[in-house]
């Protein structure tokens, strides 16, 4: 950050504040508003945080205008043809990508923490059939505080490092566990010879009937929707870590606070509403006749996967999930229906002045579906892949918001309730 050593005029009841102007690494500039209430008994009003920035972060960086993502000043295009998830993961967390030595060790704690702990188990018996997988995660992850009680006095960086590799690596277990317990298999357990993403693919798709022949190119693009997914700075469910974490409550409690906000239809919960909402398209027949109930005000209907608080163009990483779509599409041979009918939609969309004007283009989820299914992941799975993919960025944002001393997250109110009135 920059102390520009400039200020912002304010002007109020005749008298001038004086705002700081400071001035991010890329140049984005900010007012600090932070002793307003101090200098003049007011407060922003700011409903939704659209216009405010509640932090300094070092992690990632994201230009709305320009569609750039940058993972710890790398941009994510470079991350996605050079890098494993297990390495971007690291980067996220450590600050900067692990020489060989140290991908070794991360690789190491990643593999003797895969496994959860047995009694564990029991919370999948006991869990009802039919219950989304996201709500299973989130309860096993804050439960993970009851089986690992120490998470609350983390101080020492050994046990940081131990918790991260521990999430990071059981996370992975427990989502393939859930997806077997659903459909009534028994569960895979992790191998310690696999890849980060072999390893998942095994446990999701292996059984003692038919074993599961690890194909590389599955491997290949699941670890680029990894990457791809694994940070986005102060998005919903970051914020929620942020201020959750803020209160110091525990890191498990606090990354399953992250992945309740995270399954929401307006955030990660999008990624299965879209091929939801493809196979409507699909059955109405009519793009036309469904972009008329979106711009309908009357009507709830949205472009699910379209879209964004930040993006007002392209998002990239869109663009490269749509290229790795096809190819991956095209080389195992798939023909899937949906992908038609969502290339249809995107032009379709591209093309209508309702979605011009107001800068809306495919976002993350759009085409990230399409290749889950090609993967064979079921659609409840959908955003659980999200949740095992950002928890490297949740776990960096915690990081960070510890290592600043981040005072209590309290946002302050206008109150427009009853005045005092007399009984
Ligand atoms: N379909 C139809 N209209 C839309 C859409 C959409 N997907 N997104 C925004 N609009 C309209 C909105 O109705 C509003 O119109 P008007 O000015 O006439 O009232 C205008 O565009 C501005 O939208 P907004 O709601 O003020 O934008 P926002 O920044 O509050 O919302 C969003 C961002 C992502 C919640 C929203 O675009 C949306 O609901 N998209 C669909 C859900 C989705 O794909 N979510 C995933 C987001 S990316 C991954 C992630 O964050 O997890």
């Amino acid at each position: 950050m920059k102390d520009l050593n400039e200020f912002a005029t304010l002007s109020y009841k005749g008298k001038e504040i004086q705002l700081p102007v400071i001035t991010g690494s890329e140049g984005e500039t900010a007012f600090d508003a932070s002793d307003l209430r101090k200098t003049t008994g007011c407060v922003m009003l700011d409903k939704s945080l659209m216009n405010t920035a509640v932090c300094l972060s070092s992690i990632t960086y994201v230009n709305g205008e320009k569609g750039i993502l940058h993972y710890r000043g790398i941009p994510v295009e470079m991350l996605v043809e050079k890098c494993s998830f297990v390495e971007v993961a690291y980067l996220l967390v450590h600050g900067a990508l692990p020489t060989k030595e140290q991908k070794s060790t991360f690789s190491h704690l990643l593999n003797v923490n895969s496994l959860m702990h047995e009694d564990m188990r029991h919370f999948f018996d006991h869990s009802p059939c039919g219950a989304h997988p996201m709500h299973i995660l989130s309860t096993m992850i804050n439960a993970l505080a009851v089986f690992y009680p120490n998470v609350d006095q983390l101080s020492l960086k050994e046990d940081i490092e131990l918790s991260t590799a521990r999430l990071i690596s059981v996370v992975r277990t427990m989502a393939a566990f859930a997806y077997k317990k659903s459909i009534g298999e028994p569960v895979v357990y992790p191998r310690h010879d696999l890849s980060y993403c072999a390893n998942f693919l095994n446990m999701m798709f292996d059984s003692p009937v038919a074993p599961y022949e690890i194909n590389d190119d599955a491997v290949r693009i699941l670890n680029s929707l990894l990457i791809l997914h694994a940070d986005h700075e102060q998005n919903c469910s970051t914020t929620t870590v942020r201020t959750i974490g803020s209160a110091q409550v525990n890191l498990y409690a606090t990354i399953s606070a992250g992945i309740s906000a995270l399954s929401g239809p307006l955030h990660g919960g999008a990624n299965q509403e879209v091929v939801a909402m493809f196979r409507h398209i699909q059955e109405i027949g009519s793009i036309e006749k469904f972009f008329n109930q979106v711009k309908d005000k009357n009507c709830a209907t949205k472009l699910m996967g379209f879209g964004h608080r930040v993006y007002k163009t392209f998002d990239p990483r869109a663009k490269i999930i749509k290229k790795k779509c096809h190819e991956f599409l095209e080389k195992m041979n798939i023909h899937d229906p949906l992908l038609d009918i969502a290339r249809e939609v995107e032009e379709a969309a591209l093309k209508d002045d309702y979605f011009i004007e107001r800068n809306l283009y495919p976002n993350v989820d759009f085409y990230s579906g399409i290749v889950y299914r090609a993967l064979g992941i079921p659609e409840s799975m959908f955003t659980v892949m999200f949740a095992l993919a950002r928890l490297p960025g949740w776990i960096a944002h915690w990081q960070e918001m510890i290592g600043s001393k981040t005072k209590i997250v309290r946002p302050r109110q206008i109150y427009v309730g009853k005045s005092l009135k007399e009984l």
